[in-house]
């Protein structure tokens, strides 16, 4: 019996995923693509849990049903009652592969391309493990580079172009849309549109490497004001360190995290790691691995290879001094 109650709670396990606030939940869509595909997601699922459901009730009543003594029915006759089942279940079922079959091609035709052509561009670059986000533009000086949590206007697609730099990386982002591989060597196209403003949590999604779990990402879908504010407020370069304490931290950045790091505006311009310029205007660290606050900071800078074994970036051994110096430089980097 428990193992029963075991099976039918995994069976569900879909269905009670579907909670409004699990992060990642693609049974809710908040885009325009995903918002094609869920209603198909969910009508075959259901349909596929019918067909199961069914089929064991009519086993496990076939199993139990005892026939009448004395009325016993003649071979040939069984034969044919049998076949009336083996016939409605096949066209049953035929009827329904076709159904899907042409609901699925109909979404992949309708999520193939953008309902109009995307204003706005941004190169994806994966690596292990972290995301790399340059927003393209005409005019080259409103270019600029951010990373792990990207910012989009809401009601507007966007055309994202993915390109490999180590190993293979998919780039998803559950509630807006399909997944799109990112490897190396070749560049590959997707597009997403939020229709509901909000953050949406996405996660690389092909194993590559020890970090691959840690290799998450927010999008947020701005209000079309707001989002032309943010990129403004990224143009600008770097804060200059207003303390005693910030003046030391932007020279010790510059000599011991300068070479992996870019800080626009000052002369760190690493591109090994992520572009820390603004790094205060995000909320997560290290690929949405830690939540961007005075306390996790100070620990990611001191110590990340016990957050992130195996991560490119070293455990630099920071004197006291240098590290409270470093971070108060970057917590002017808003
Ligand atoms: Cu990158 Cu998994």
């Amino acid at each position: 019996m428990r193992r029963l109650l075991a099976l039918a709670v995994g069976l569900l396990m879909p269905v009670t995923a579907a909670r409004a606030d699990a992060p990642m939940n693609y049974l809710a869509s908040g885009g325009t693509q995903g918002g094609t595909v869920t209603p198909l997601l969910w009508a075959s699922t259901t349909f596929s849990l019918f067909i199961i459901f069914a089929i064991a009730l009519l086993v496990v009543i076939g199993s139990f049903r005892k026939r009448a003594r004395g009325h016993e029915i003649p071979p040939a006759a069984r034969h044919e009652a049998g076949l009336t089942w083996i016939a409605g279940g096949v066209a049953f079922t035929v009827v329904g592969l076709l159904v899907f079959m042409v609901w699925t091609v109909h979404d992949m035709a309708a999520s193939a391309s953008a309902p109009v052509e995307p204003q706005l561009t941004i190169e994806v670059r994966a690596h292990q493990w972290w995301w790399e986000f340059r927003y393209l533009d005409k005019d080259p000086s409103r270019i600029f580079t951010t990373a792990n949590e990207l910012h989009i206007p809401v009601g507007q697609p966007v055309r994202f172009r993915l390109v490999g730099t180590d190993v293979i990386h998919s780039f998803w982002l559950p509630q807006l849309g399909g997944k799109t591989d990112v490897i190396p060597g070749q560049t590959n196209t997707a597009w997403l549109e939020a229709k509901v403003r909000g953050v949406y949590r996405g996660q690389c999604a092909e194993y590559c490497g020890a970090q691959h779990a840690h290799m998450a990402l927010l999008a947020y879908a701005d209000a079309p004001a707001d989002f032309v504010k943010w990129w403004a407020a990224q143009l600008q370069p770097a804060a200059a360190p207003a303390t005693e304490e910030a003046r030391t931290g932007a020279s010790d950045f510059i000599a011991r995290c300068g070479a992996c790091h870019t800080l626009r505006g000052t002369a760190a311009g690493g591109r090994l790691g992520p572009d820390l310029s603004h790094l205060m205007s995000r909320s997560t660290l290290a690929a949405g691995t830690l939540p961007n606050t005075v306390a996790y900071l100070s620990g990611w800078i001191s110590n990340p290879q016990t957050v992130k074994p195996d991560a490119q970036m070293p455990n630099l051994d920071l004197s006291a001094p240098e590290l409270a110096a470093i971070r108060s430089y970057l917590l002017a980097q808003r």
